[in-house]
């Protein structure tokens, strides 16, 4: 198969959704639909169960096999798909934010009793950010379900975002009968004794008395209901989609693997192939013949004896082989990857070539940090990979000062690999760790601890928000750091960052300081 092919059959994409919604079940579906496993509950296991506060065996456990799971690959029709995870503990939502530039689309997963919940919410507005494409999948309509039309309405208003029905369900609950695929003009009904994949009936003329011989009277509601459908929502437009403004919905139940082989035959179908990514100097496209690619995400502590880690990669451009020589653009060194590997059938393999879309895991001793960029030799860096303002802060000290280098060694490392982020105070130079949950300070804990032999303690800090902030006007600039000077902290790119205490405080300083920006992103 030539080049161009091998990228315009990939599909690289993330599946997000609130916490309980039905991610792990759909993506446990898909993989079955792709024979990337063979039986259900080979992925339930990788998931931190809500709740869990400090179960630290849990989490190493969880580490070691969301490895397998971190990228999910599988062949489908002659499609190539990838499924990269996301975390479903809110506690890594920061994780979440950083696959999801690795994506060139998104499945976001609704519950259909619940509508749009908090971190849908929050996950949406990083997609609208980055304009990535969504499909919206309504799950459990196994269950009573809210109405169809006031779901849509919700999603529509609350994430912001034109949507149009690809499916529509008949009834939820115990009366679910089935979903009509608008997209295929099909009928497919529901059986909840069994879990096989119905074969939907071809149905292209819904006003066809035959409807009423498979849904009997749900058949004239269905009707005036698709008649909604259409009269509301405008035909759908593929192009639209891939600009990320318009979400088609389709409606399904992931437990009982219904809807979900339309969902993904529409996805293949429409989710875009490799996209065009930008760095700092010009933009790639996938079919440049040179390599290219940034490490969005480290795995650290597969072997804890060893404190070997994978960096995963995602090809961005060119072809990426086995053994030959790149660049690591962040140190100006050359590396060469004896065994990198991918992520087929939930088997690590080896691999000899990868393509644009795919992720590629690179085992590392300690060379890579999120962001960087390897390379065929050229100068380039990738962007899109924003830290956001950490929800919680603690200052970290060191509560064993015989390991003070194993501590400084620790704390670089992890926050290499984006665990939490580190602030330096500029006032007294303390170090303060800002993370968007609890789990995060337990975690640093046990594996400084454990992997460092290093022993750290956390103190409170009253603090509200990180802001990376800009001025053009220098001496205005000047005076507010003078100001703040307590204030004021650089993260670990040597950017400097105010440090409110309180919601009323920055706001202060916002209406005081009108030509300084603040950003909760550091990203701008
Ligand atoms: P998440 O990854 O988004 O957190 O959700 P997950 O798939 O783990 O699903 C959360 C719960 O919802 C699970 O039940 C799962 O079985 C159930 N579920 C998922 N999809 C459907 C669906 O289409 N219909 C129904 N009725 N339930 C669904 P649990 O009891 O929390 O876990 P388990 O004991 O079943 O593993």
């Amino acid at each position: 198969m030539g080049f161009k092919q091998e990228i315009q059959r990939r599909r690289t994409f993330g599946i997000v959704s609130h916490p309980d919604a039905g991610k792990t079940t759909l993506t446990e579906k898909l993989l079955l639909f792709g024979g990337a496993i063979r039986v259900a509950g080979a992925v339930k296991n990788n998931k931190i169960k809500k709740g869990a506060t400090s179960d630290f065996m849990e989490i190493e456990r969880q580490r070691g096999i969301s490895v397998a799971t971190s990228v999910m690959g599988f062949e489908y029709n002659g499609y190539k798909v990838n499924i990269l995870d996301t975390p479903g503990h809110q506690d890594f939502q920061e994780d979440t934010f950083r696959t999801l530039t690795a994506v060139d689309s998104v499945i976001i997963v609704i519950d259909a009793a619940k509508g749009v919940e908090p971190q849908t919410e929050k996950l949406m507005n990083v997609c609208r950010m980055r304009k990535t494409p969504v499909i919206v999948f309504v799950n459990k309509l196994d269950r009573p379900a809210q109405d169809s039309f006031t779901l849509m309405d919700e999603i529509e208003k609350q994430l912001k975002i034109k949507v149009r029905p690809l499916s529509w369900p008949i009834n939820s609950g115990p009366d679910f009968k089935g979903v009509y695929s608008i997209f295929n003009k099909s009928l497919n009904l529901f059986n909840p004794s069994i879990q096989e994949i119905e074969k939907g009936i071809h149905f292209e003329d819904i006003a066809s008395p035959e409807l009423e011989n498979h849904i009997k009277d749900d058949a004239q509601v269905l009707r005036e209901e698709l008649e909604l459908v259409e009269g509301v929502y405008q035909e759908f437009e593929i192009g639209e989609y891939l600009k990320g403004e318009l979400a088609p919905v389709f409606f399904g139940s992931a437990l009982y693997n219904f809807g979900v082989q339309e969902l993904l035959d529409a996805f293949v179908k429409i989710a875009p192939t490799p996209q065009p990514s930008q760095t700092e100097e010009r933009v790639i496209t996938p079919d440049e013949n040179k390599f290219s690619g940034f490490i969005f995400k480290i795995h650290a502590n597969i072997d804890p004896n060893h404190r070997s880690r994978i960096a995963f990669v995602k090809v961005c451009s060119g072809r990426f082989e086995r053994n030959k020589v790149y660049k690591h653009v962040r140190s100006g060194k050359t590396v060469r990857i004896s065994s990198p590997t991918t992520f087929m059938a939930s088997q690590k393999e080896i691999v000899e070539e990868a393509f644009p879309g795919d992720i590629v895991g690179l085992p590392d001793t300690g060379n890579f940090i999120i962001g960087d960029t390897v390379t065929d030799g050229e100068n380039i860096h990738f962007k899109g990979l924003p830290s956001f303002s950490p929800e919680l802060f603690r200052y970290i000290e060191n509560a064993d000062p015989m390991k003070s280098k194993q501590l400084a060694k620790g704390i670089d490392q992890l926050m290499d690999e984006g665990v939490a982020q580190l602030f330096t105070s500029q006032f007294n130079g303390r170090k303060i760790i800002g993370t968007v949950g609890q789990l995060q300070f337990e975690v640093i804990q046990y594996r400084l601890e454990h992997e460092y032999g290093a022993k750290c303690r956390f103190e409170s800090i009253q603090m509200h928000k990180a802001c990376w902030i800009e001025c053009e006007d220098t001496s205005e600039l000047k005076e507010f750091k003078s100001r703040k000077h307590q204030k004021m902290a650089t993260d670990k790119r040597g950017r400097d960052v105010f440090m409110a205490d309180s919601a009323f405080i920055l706001q202060m300083a916002q209406d005081e300081f009108k030509n300084v920006k603040f950003h909760f992103t550091s990203e701008f």
